[in-house]
């Protein structure tokens, strides 16, 4: 009975952790895989890339506009279409309001 008792304890225990961690891992962990060799590639040439908390959700949209213009005067590739909405949508959605 009381060997009973403890294995629905633990196994409530396990229950409740294994569910936190798939929580945290789907909130946080696909954006910034996908995001990070992005930035490497688009951001790294000139300064370290920046953290999202380094500026406000709204700055971010002109900030990275003009870093394309940044790249274009310096005769580097501009930053492709898609790759550019991910990395505002990025900074902007991790960046304090
Ligand atoms: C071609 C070179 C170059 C690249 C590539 C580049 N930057 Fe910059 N970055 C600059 C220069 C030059 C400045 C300083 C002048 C300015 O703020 O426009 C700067 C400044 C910044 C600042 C500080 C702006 C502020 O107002 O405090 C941030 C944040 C930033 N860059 C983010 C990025 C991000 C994000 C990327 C990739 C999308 C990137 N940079 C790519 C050249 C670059």
């Amino acid at each position: 009975m009381l060997k009973a008792f403890f294995l629905i304890f633990a196994t409530g225990i396990a229950a409740c952790d294994g569910g936190k961690q798939e929580a945290t891992m789907g909130f946080q962990t696909p954006a910034v895989n996908e995001l990070q060799p992005l930035i490497q590639k688009w951001c790294s040439e000139c300064h370290v890339p920046p953290r999202p908390s380094a500026h406000q959700r709204g700055d971010w949209r002109p900030i990275v506009l003009r870093m394309q213009q940044h790249r274009i005067t310096k005769g580097l590739a501009p930053i492709a279409e898609e790759d550019l909405r991910k990395i505002i949508h990025y900074f902007q959605t991790h960046a304090p309001l």
